[in-house]
Formats: C-alpha cells, structure tokens, sequence
C-alpha cells in the first residue's frame, strides 16, 4: 500500500515562497480567425465596466433580455449584503429561453440529446418543440396545484425531460431544486426537506457506462428520508427513459407515484402564459456543500441571475445562435444550469445533452459526436481533459470536428493537461477560457475575453466584465499582485448573477461569505461587503488570477464539491465508529480524492467488515461520487491539547509529506504509528510542499 517517495531537500517553504517558486507559463495569443467572428472585441470592455461606472454598467446586461415591465433601480443595497438586481421589473426565465425565440429560430435546435448507448438515434429538440414540452409539462404542474413560491425537487439524469420541467417550473415561478443524480437517494431526502419541497420529479431509469441504471428506488429513499427529517412528500413524478415504458423494477407507489407521460395526456396542446414575476423572485435552488454538514441551498434570482449568465454566455463563451454548443457538465450541478440550460437558450443557442459518461465506449466518444453533431464550442472540466488524455492521447486526431472555443471550470488545470487540450482537442486553433466561479456566483468570476485577452495555461485570467476580484490576506490587508504571496479571494462588488441568499438560512449566508471581511455589519454601503469565495488564490504581475482551491473543509473531487463534515457524519452512521476524520488526497486524474481516517469504539475489533460499512454508508448518505481511496483503522486520532482532531497531520500522512513538529499534540506517539500504518515503515516522507488546499486542511472550524 505505501509507496516510496524521494526524501527532498530539507528547507522550510512559507506561503509566500510556494508561490514565487511556480514557473511563469507564457501566453498564447487568440487566433486571427476567432477574433474576427467573437462577440466581444471592445478592446475597452474591461473598463466600460470599471468599478467608476457600477451599477450602471450591469444595464446592458439586462437589455439582452425580454421584460414583460422595465425595472426602476439596478441595484438596491438596503438590505445589505442580500442585494436585489433590476428591481421593480417583471419579467419570465422560460419565456426568455423558449417564446422569445420562436419567430426567428422556431425551427432552429434548442436541445440535441445525445443518449449513452451508440446505437440510439439523437432527439433533436427544436425551440417550436421545446416550447410546445415546456407548456404541457406546466400545465401538468399548474393541473398538481403548484404556484409561484413553491419548491420542487428534481432527481433527474441527463435527459431533455430535466430542462423540459426547469423551464416549466420557471413559467409558473415555481422554484426548482435539482438534486444531481449521482447523489444518493438519502441525499436526495436531506435536500427535499430542506427546501420543504412535497413533490419530487425523476425519471425511472437512465444509461450510465452501459448499465440502465434503476434510478426509480432512489425516490423511495428519498421520500423515506425526507419523512423522517418531518417532510412528507404528496406526489413522486416519474418520467419514463423510454415513454411508455416502465424501465425500472421498484414498483410504483400507488396514490403517490404517477408517470408524467400519463398525466401528460390530459394537457396535450395546452398552452400556459408564462407568469410576469418580479424581477428579485427566485428562480432555483442549488445545494453546495460547504464547512458543515448541512449543504446549503444557494437560492438564484430570475432576472439578475438570467441576465448574467445571458451575458456571459454571449461574450465569455461566445455563443451565436448558429454555433453548436456541446457543455459535458451535469445539469446536476450549477455549470449545467447556467451553461447547459439557461445561458445558452437565453441566446437562442442549440445546446448538445449527452447522457452517459465520456469515455463510454471509449476515449473517441465525445469526438465522434463532436464530428457528427458539428459542435465547435466545447465545454469541460480537467478531470474528464485528463481521464480522455490518458485514455486516447490521440484520439482526437481521427476525428474531424474543429472547436473555435474550448471553455475549461471546476478545478484549477495543470499546464501540461492544458497543453494536451490546446494542441490536441483544440487542435492549435480553438481558444481555451479557463473560467473560475462557484455555485453561489452564478456565473463566470474570473475568466479571459477570449478575443482580446491572451490565455496563460493554469491561470483562469483577470476578472470578467465587472468584476473586481482582490485577494487579502489573513488580517484583511490586500496582497498586491507580483507579490508571489497566496491569499482569500474575494470580490469587492455585487454582480446580478450573485445568490440571493442561502435557502432558510439568512445568518449562515452573511456568516459564510462576508464576515470575516465586513467591518461595518450595518453599512448598506456594498463597498463594505466583499463577497469571500472560499478559494485561496495568488495573483501575477499580469495581472491574472490563479486559483489554489478551496481554503474550507471542502475537497473538490473530479470538479464536485464534498464536504469532508458531511462524509464524516456518514462515517458515524455504523454504529461501531468513534471517530471519523476524512482528508483529501492528491490525484493523477481526479485532482483530489477523500481518504477516511476512523477509530472504532472499545472493544471492537479492526476488521475488513468495519471498512466496508463505512464505504457503503458514504455510498448511502451522499453517493458514489464520494466514495474514498482508502479507509484507515487507527487506534486513535492525533489531537491537540484542547481534543481537536488534526486533520492537517492526517492529509500530510496521506499525502506521503513530512507532518511537521507534532510534539504540542495531547497524543504525538499516534501519529507515528499511523504514518506507518499508511506509508510502511521505511518510507521517508518528502517535504516537498503540498498544495494550498492541503497544506491548511482543516483549519477552518
Ligand atoms: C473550484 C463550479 C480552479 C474552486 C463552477 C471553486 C476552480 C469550486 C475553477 C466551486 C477553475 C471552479 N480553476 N478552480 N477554473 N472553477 N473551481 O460550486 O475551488 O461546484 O471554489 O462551482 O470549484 O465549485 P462549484
């Protein structure tokens, strides 16, 4: 199990070292032929949204949208820091994405559904049959009962019937709540009860690396689970994989469970005018994990949150309405919903859904639909970049698609995975945005203009259009760029595509993102409230932004969000567990993995059986996607005086880095016997330093 490492030489790096020590990547300039067709290429842009002209600037933004009222003020700051965008106007996300777009683009691909298995023929979606799908499936929803106000929780794989009922929820203002489907159904169960949610809408089965996965026994969990926290659940709507066709074994719950593709009869041909809402209304909920166990429901507003990924969408991703646009991310996770969903049908785009996993049947895959399909803007994370390198390092070459953009997000990328995507997938010629944001921003922070700015690999770029990014430092000092020093990122104004709060939970959002930078909690002044993204990050003379990871207990695994608290607590579920401490590992092609550290109660015998229930109650709490590397029996966790667990020994243990001095500990005699339980014990660990995000594991309480 223990692998051996170089001993390094013996020096004492600091933070401010670490930095200096990266090597300066050059530039890589935009191709003459991109720049001539780009959306944006006001050299001047950056400054047309100078923090002189906030919040006037966000105006144009919202001119690329459809107001059934126009709004009065742009930014209102009188309940700081939860602003409110374009105020006073009314105005629909559906509409925007669907009717607006049918007398020029009616016959024109909104969505192309690309299924798993080869052989199934593509569904093309027109903007005509879109809006035909949106309005029975919100005549359904109006037929339940629902209103504007009330949540709906989602379960749904990759299929257009996602972004079908998304659209039909926005019509009614019905905010929806999409619970990624690769969670558990447990998972699923915590999330509907918090956003009080009593239907739950899914699908009965959908294709996954060649399995028809029966995904109807996860709503049986989660209606379960949802009872048990005290929320009852009236209606589980099921759509079908194949309509017309029961494709799961969990049977139907009678009185509770009914096929969409039923009831849908009833409204055949039934139109609903979309409902005029106000502007600050909510459009979504999207739960992120975050420093404890509770994920938090990161709530969007219609008109800020539309009109920003709109924007950004037009100008960042630079999307027109002739360009096929294929994002491989899941409209699980905040990438799909503003960069599948919204952002691109705002711009009347033709957006490719693919259902199953990218290298299925094999790393030639996503260039054989790119080929077919025609796409020539590609959007992805590293880990999939760096699972298809090592799988078909030339795959590419065989296929003949061209990319004029290529967009990479959801964890930093390292030079030379960003190489292998410029020269090989891009093929020289497609520009790469390597775009930095979170779930709660709603839409790009830092990214290069991809007409006008340079790309450097492993740097996400300055910040877009109208946002002022600073880095501080610990006392709240800025670190000035060139300084090689890492530090918090944060932003110094509000955007429109900001959340709105964090569902339920006013104090957790002021908390979370801003106090520890306000120094004036009652100002209404926004200059007073730089929004804390969590993210360490150092800045270079260029001016560019490279981003370090998560400074919280967050470890970002192939791009997703786990909380190390929530994977905890799910440890803690077998009864036999004292103790529980998961840190993340670094990893060749998901970038980070957790790895669990667990004591078990007196008298309990270490065993293999103890491993393997700790395995299946992450599987069961949260998901497969958290499933960790490794699991450790230790005979006790390495504590401080004060019985703090020190999680920063453990990831430096599983890293295979030196822990440092250990002797202030209550119990230092441990972590050797721990270091040899995981490295074998002639291993000489390496003080090579470890990345941000590690190094400061845990310190965050
Ligand atoms: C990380 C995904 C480096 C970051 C949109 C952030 C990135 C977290 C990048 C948010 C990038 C996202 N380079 N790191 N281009 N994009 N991250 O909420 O740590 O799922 O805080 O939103 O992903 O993840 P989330």
């Amino acid at each position: 199990m223990a692998s051996k490492v170089k001993p390094q030489e013996q020096t004492e790096v600091s933070e401010a070292q670490i930095a200096v020590h990266w090597k300066e990547e050059g530039h890589y300039q935009p191709s003459d032929r991109f720049k001539s067709q780009a959306n944006m290429r006001d050299p001047h842009i950056l400054e047309k949204f100078g923090l002189d002209k906030f919040p006037d600037c966000f105006r144009e933004y919202a001119d690329m949208l459809t107001w059934f009222e126009p709004y009065r003020t742009v930014l209102d700051t009188s309940d700081a820091p939860f602003w409110k965008w374009f105020v006073g106007g009314k105005i629909n996300a559906s509409y925007n994405c669907v009717d607006r777009h049918l007398a020029k683009y009616g016959n024109k691909a909104a969505f192309i559904f690309v299924p798993e298995p080869e052989g199934e023929p593509d569904v093309v979606i027109t903007y005509q049959e879109l809006h035909t799908r949106v309005n029975e499936a919100a005549a359904l929803l109006r037929g339940l009962g629902l209103k504007a106000g009330d949540r709906v929780t989602f379960h749904m794989p990759m299929v257009p019937e996602l972004p079908i009922t998304m659209l039909a929820c926005a019509r009614l203002g019905i905010i929806h709540s999409q619970v990624f489907g690769g969670f558990s159904g447990q998972a699923c169960g915590s999330r509907i009860q918090d956003s009080g949610s009593r239907v739950l809408i899914t699908m009965d089965s959908y294709w996954r690396n060649g399995t028809l996965v029966d995904h109807k026994a996860n709503a049986d969990i989660a209606v379960r689970a949802a009872k048990e926290l005290g929320q009852d659940v009236d209606k589980v709507l099921v759509w079908q994989r194949y309509p017309g066709k029961y494709s799961a074994k969990t049977p139907m719950s009678s009185g509770r469970d009914a096929f969409v593709n039923d009831l849908l009869k009833e409204y055949k041909g039934k139109n609903v005018e979309p409902v005029a809402l106000p502007s600050e209304g909510p459009l979504f909920l999207m739960y992120s994990s975050g420093t404890t166990g509770k994920p938090k429901g990161a709530q969007h507003s219609i008109a800020g949150y539309l009109a920003y990924v709109t924007a950004t969408s037009k100008w960042l991703l630079d999307m027109h309405p002739d360009d096929v646009y294929w994002c491989m991310a899941d409209i699980g996770w905040i990438t799909g919903h503003s960069y599948i969903v919204y952002g691109p049908l705002a711009n009347a785009g033709t957006s490719v859904l693919y259902e199953g996993v990218p290298t299925f049947p094999d790393a030639g895959r996503p260039w054989r639909i790119a080929e077919r399909l025609g796409v020539n803007i590609f959007h992805t994370a590293p880990t999939a970049i760096r699972m298809l390198r090592k799988l078909g390092p030339q795959e590419p070459r065989k296929y003949k698609y061209q990319f004029k953009s290529m967009t990479t997000v959801g964890e930093p990328i390292e030079p030379e995975a960003w190489r292998w995507y410029y020269d090989e997938v891009g093929k020289r010629e497609a520009v790469i945005t390597d775009t930095w944001w979170l779930t709660e921003t709603g839409g790009f922070l830092c990214t290069t203009v991809p007409a006008l700015h340079p790309m450097k690999p492993g740097s996400c770029g300055p910040g877009a259009p109208g946002i002022h990014p600073v880095i501080y430092d610990e006392t709240g000092a800025e670190i000035p760029k060139g300084s090689g020093k890492a530090g918090n990122i944060c932003i110094r104004n509000p955007w429109p595509g900001i959340m709105q709060t964090i569902w339920g939970d006013r104090d957790r959002y002021i908390k979370t993102y801003f106090a520890k930078y306000n120094k004036s909690p009652k100002s209404k002044d926004w200059r007073d409230w730089p929004f804390m993204c969590g993210d360490g990050a150092v800045q270079a003379a260029d001016g560019y932004y490279r981003i370090l990871g998560r400074i919280d207990d967050v470890i970002n695994v192939a791009g997703h969000r786990l909380g190390t608290k929530e994977l905890e607590s799910a440890c803690l579920t077998v009864p036999e567990i004292a103790e529980a401490a998961v840190v993340p590992v670094q990893d060749e092609l998901k970038g980070r993995v957790p790895e669990v550290y667990v004591a078990v109660k007196p008298g309990v015998p270490p065993s293999q059986d103890v491993i393997d229930r700790v395995v299946k109650a992450i599987e069961d709490v949260i998901g497969k996607i958290a499933r960790p590397k490794r699991v450790y029996i230790v005979p006790d966790m390495p504590k401080t005086r004060s019985g703090k667990i020190m999680r920063r020994v453990l990831a430096a243990i599983s890293n295979r880095r030196d822990v440092g001095d250990v002797t202030t500990l209550a119990n230092p005699d441990v972590v050797e016997q721990i270091r040899t339980l995981v490295q074998g014990k002639d291993v000489v660990a390496t003080r090579e330093e470890l990345p941000e995000d590690i190094a400061k594991f845990g310190e965050v309480e």
